[in-house]
C-alpha cells in the first residue's frame, strides 16, 4: 500500500511517526508493507525535528502527489476548505481512498467528497475529524445502523471545555482562563474558531449527519460560542448544582402531523452536576448518543493533539488498505432520510435567566405575566437581595420547556419593562435538571 500524505504539521508529523514505529504490525493487520510516496507540505525548509522519513519524500508539489499511478491512499491532514477539497475530490475520482481529518471541509461540502468517492470506487474515512481519537463515527456508521439514534450530545471542542472547566474550578473570568489555556498550548494564537463554537459546528454537522442519515452542513447548525458566558454565571450554576458546558446537541423530533426533522445546535448550556458529560474536564471529549434499543451510550476520550489524532487517522489507514487489497469498498454515505433541518427557533429548549429587578410589589407578578404572555412556564424562581446595596432583588428563573423562539421573545419583552434593570445572564439548560 503506498501512501500520500498532505500535510505534516501536528497530526500530519504524527501519523508519519507510528507509521513508522508500528510498521510491522500494520503491515501484518493490512496484509501488506505501507510505505509512504511522498509528504505534501508548504514549506519544505521546516524544521520539523526528528522525523524518522527520508527528506526526498517531501513535495510542495501536492495535486502531483495525488495523481501518481503509485499512489493508492491519499491521507489529508492539512485542514481548511481549498486546496483540500480540489486535492480530494481529484484523489477520489481517480479511484484513490481518502482518510480525513478536515472537520471544516467535511462540514462545508462533505456531499461532494462523498459524491466523488462513488464516482472513483474508493473508501472516504474521517474518524479523527470528530473528537480526535475517541473511536465514534465507526459506531455512528456501523455499529448503530440496526437502531434509530434519537440524540447525539457532546463535549467535542477540547479548548472551550479546558476553559469552561477551569472557570468552574477556579472562579476565573472567560479571559484569564483563556490565557490560561493559550500557555498551556490548548488554545491556538487565533483562538476564534474555538471560544466561538465554529469549531464544534463543523462536528455537530458531520455527527448528525451520520446520526439521522441527512445531510447537515455547518450552516444548518444553530452556533452560539462562550466568549459571552461570565464568572458571575459559573457562579450561578455551581449554586444550582450544575456547571457549564459548550454542548453540541443533535436532535430527532416528531411533529403532531408524524412529520420527522432534526435539530442541530452549539450552544454553552448549565447541566446538572450529575449528568454523566459534567464530570468531562479538562481538554477531554465525551458524547452521550441515545438509541432507542441501545439506550444510552457514552464515548470518551482525547478528542485533539498530534497522537490522538494520529491513533484515529492510523485506525482510518488500515481499514481502507484492507478494504483496497480485498477489493471491495465500505458502503456509501447514507442519507436516504434526508429529514428537515428545524430553525433553532421552533427547538424545545429551557432557559435560565438572571435578572436584577426593583424590590417593590408586583414586580414577581409582573415578571411572570411576561412570560406567561409567551406561554412559557416556569420552573423555578429564587429571589435574593442585589450585590450593589441599592435595595434591588436579583431573581433567577429557571423554565420548563419551550419553543427556542417562545423564550427569546420572553427575555426581549423582559429588557423592556421599567422594574428589570437589566437581564444578567440567559443560558440554556439540558440534561433533565
Ligand atoms: P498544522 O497547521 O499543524 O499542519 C498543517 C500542515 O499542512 C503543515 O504541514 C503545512 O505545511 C501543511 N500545509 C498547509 N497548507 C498547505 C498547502 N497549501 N500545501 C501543502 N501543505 C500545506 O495542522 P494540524 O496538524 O493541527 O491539523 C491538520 C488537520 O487535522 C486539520 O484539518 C485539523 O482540523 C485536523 N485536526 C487537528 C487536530 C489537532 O489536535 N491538531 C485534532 C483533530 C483534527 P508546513 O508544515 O510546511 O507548514
Ligand atoms: N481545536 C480543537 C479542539 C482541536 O480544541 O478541540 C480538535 O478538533
Amino acid at each position: 500500500m503506498r501512501l500520500a500524505l498532505l500535510g505534516c504539521g501536528t497530526v500530519g508529523a504524527e501519523v508519519v511517526r507510528l507509521l513508522h514505529e508500528q510498521s510491522a504490525d500494520l503491515a501484518a493487520r493490512i496484509g501488506a508493507p505501507l510505505e509512504i510516496a511522498g509528504i505534501a507540505v508548504r514549506r519544505i525548509g521546516r524544521d520539523r525535528g526528528e522525523l524518522p522519513v527520508d527528506p526526498a519524500l517531501f513535495t510542495t508539489d501536492a495535486l502531483g502527489l495525488i495523481k501518481r499511478d503509485d499512489v493508492d491512499v491519499v491521507v489529508e491532514v492539512v485542514g481548511g476548505i481549498e486546496p483540500a477539497r480540489s486535492w480530494l475530490v481529484e484523489a477520489l475520482r481517480a479511484g484513490k481512498s481518502v482518510v480525513t481529518a478536515n472537520k471544516a471541509l467535511l462540514a462545508e461540502d462533505g456531499g461532494a467528497l462523498h459524491d466523488a468517492a462513488v464516482e472513483g470506487g474508493g473508501d472516504l474515512y474521517y474518524e479523527a475529524s470528530v473528537a480526535g481519537a475517541i473511536p465514534l463515527l465507526r459506531p455512528l456508521r456501523e455499529s448503530l445502523h440496526g437502531d434509530r439514534i434519537t440524540q447525539v450530545t457532546g463535549i467535542v471542542n477540547g479548548t472551550t471545555n479546558f476553559i469552561l472547566s477551569a472557570m468552574h474550578a477556579t472562579g476565573a473570568g472567560f479571559a484569564e482562563a483563556l490565557e490560561e489555556a493559550t500557555a498551556l498550548g490548548y488554545a491556538e494564537a487565533d483562538p476564534t474558531a474555538d471560544v466561538e463554537g465554529f469549531d464544534a459546528a463543523a462536528k455537530a454537522a458531520i455527527l448528525a449527519s451520520l446520526a439521522f442519515h441527512t445531510r447537515v452542513g455547518a450552516a444548518d447548525v444553530h452556533r452560539e460560542g462562550i466568549t459571552e458566558v461570565t464568572a458571575a454565571d459559573v457562579a450561578s450554576a455551581k449554586a444550582m448544582g450544575c456547571t457549564i458546558k459548550l454542548l453540541c446537541i443533535a436532535a430527532r423530533s416528531t411533529d403532531a402531523q408524524g412529520q420527522e426533522s432534526v435539530n442541530v445546535r452549539v450552544h454553552p448550556a448549565l447541566i446538572p452536576l450529575t449528568h454523566p458529560l459534567a464530570s468531562v474536564g479538562d481538554a477531554f471529549n465525551a458524547v452521550f448518543v441515545e438509541a432507542d434499543a441501545a439506550g444510552q451510550l457514552m464515548f470518551y476520550g482525547r478528542g485533539a493533539g498530534g497522537a490522538p489524532t494520529a491513533s484515529a487517522v492510523l485506525g482510518d489507514v488500515v481499514a481502507v488498505s484492507r478494504n483496497r487489497l480485498a477489493g471491495v469498498r465500505s458502503a456509501s454515505e447514507s442519507s436516504y432520510a434526508a429529514l428537515p433541518v428545524r430553525p433553532m427557533g421552533e427547538a424545545l429548549t429551557r432557559y435560565h435567566i438572571s435578572l436584577d429587578v426593583a424590590d417593590r410589589p408586583g414586580v414577581l407578578e409582573a415578571v411572570a405575566g411576561v412570560f406567561a404572555r409567551h406561554e412559557v412556564s416556569l420552573a423555578t424562581v429564587r429571589q435574593g437581595p442585589a450585590g450593589g446595596g441599592n435595595g434591588d432583588a436579583v431573581l433567577v428563573i429557571v423554565t420548563h420547556v419551550a419553543p427556542d423562539a417562545a423564550l427569546a421573545a420572553t427575555v426581549d419583552e423582559l429588557r423592556g419593562l421599567e422594574i428589570v434593570r437589566s437581564v444578567t445572564s440567559v443560558l440554556r439548560v439540558e440534561g433533565g435538571f
